[in-house]
């Protein structure tokens, strides 16, 4: 069986600079996947390869078996693929399950005609997805926001919302950048149950990019470590905590922040 997701050789330049060389590694299905590293080491510009945000200068991405290297964004649902971002940019002007429903856009039948027309069948098709946006937010705790202004709620509720908006895409490949930054110990117990439900109940294949490594060691199954743009190591989140170049790595990285 074909790797969720398999890189190979994934580079990444602007310029002169190398933002990304040579990365590879397989996710299996099913798989937690923790990518870590100090900050600027490339895991949000790898996220970016992945989606078709960024287009990589070498290498190859296939989705169970298929290239996916320089598709559009738009094009990613279409291969079963959904992500949250660092900082989460929601519709702040439209209420939550709006909010959330848009992220059904790929699922929905005919086009923006038969949309503006309100014909039955997009009618019928708005109320499943309205039914099925209130139910996702009611499992993940955010059931009383729905019809609040995503301008009014916190930044740890952004991301509970944004992470809804994507399982609306019904992916088989989710990828999380930094999910628990910023959030409260407790909501970070209830990022891990929903990650854990996740894995279990819905099937899905997840890439996590964090720093909390609480969290990492509580749900990945295998961890890659990026420094500056390269794979230092991949292992168990454990194997990754007690190599001394891990350790280095941020070590070094720290001490180069000081200076700055
Ligand atoms: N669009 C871009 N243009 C130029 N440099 C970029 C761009 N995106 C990312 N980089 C650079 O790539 C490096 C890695 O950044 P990033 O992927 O955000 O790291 P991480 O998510 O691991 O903190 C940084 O040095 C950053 O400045
Ligand atoms: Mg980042």
């Amino acid at each position: 069986m074909a790797a969720r997701l398999q890189l190979e050789g994934v580079s990444l330049h602007f310029g002169g600079v190398t933002v990304l060389r040579e990365v590879g590694f397989d996710v299996e299905p099913g798989q937690v996947f923790g990518l870590v590293g100090p900050n600027g080491a490339g895991k949000t510009s790898l996220f970016n390869c992945i989606s078709g945000h960024y287009r990589p200068s070498g290498g190859s991405l296939r989705i169970d078996g298929v290239e996916v290297r320089g598709a559009r964004p738009a094009s990613m649902a279409g291969h079963g693929l959904a992500r949250t971002f660092q900082h989460p940019a929601l519709q702040l002007r439209e209420t939550v399950l709006e909010n959330v429903m848009l992220g059904a856009h790929a699922r929905l039948p005919g086009g923006p005609l038969e949309w503006s027309l309100r014909l039955p069948r997009a009618l019928r098709a708005e109320r499943a997805l309205r039914d099925e946006a209130l139910a996702l937010l009611e499992e993940n705790g955010l059931g009383w926001a729905a019809h609040t202004r995503a301008d009014e709620l916190s930044h740890g509720l952004h991301k509970g919302v944004e992470l809804c908006r994507a399982l609306m895409m019904r992916p088989k490949l989710l990828l999380l950048d930094e999910p628990a930054a910023g959030l409260p110990h407790s909501e970070v117990e209830q990022l891990i149950e929903t990650v854990r439900r996740l894995q279990r109940d819905a099937d899905v294949t997840i890439v996590i990019v964090e720093h909390h490594m609480g969290l990492i060691a509580a749900l990945t199954d295998r961890v890659v470590v990026l420094d500056h743009g390269a794979k230092l190591m991949e292992g168990t989140a454990a194997e990754a905590q007690s190599d001394p170049r891990v350790l280095e790595a941020y070590i070094g990285r720290e001490e180069a922040d000081d200076a700055a």
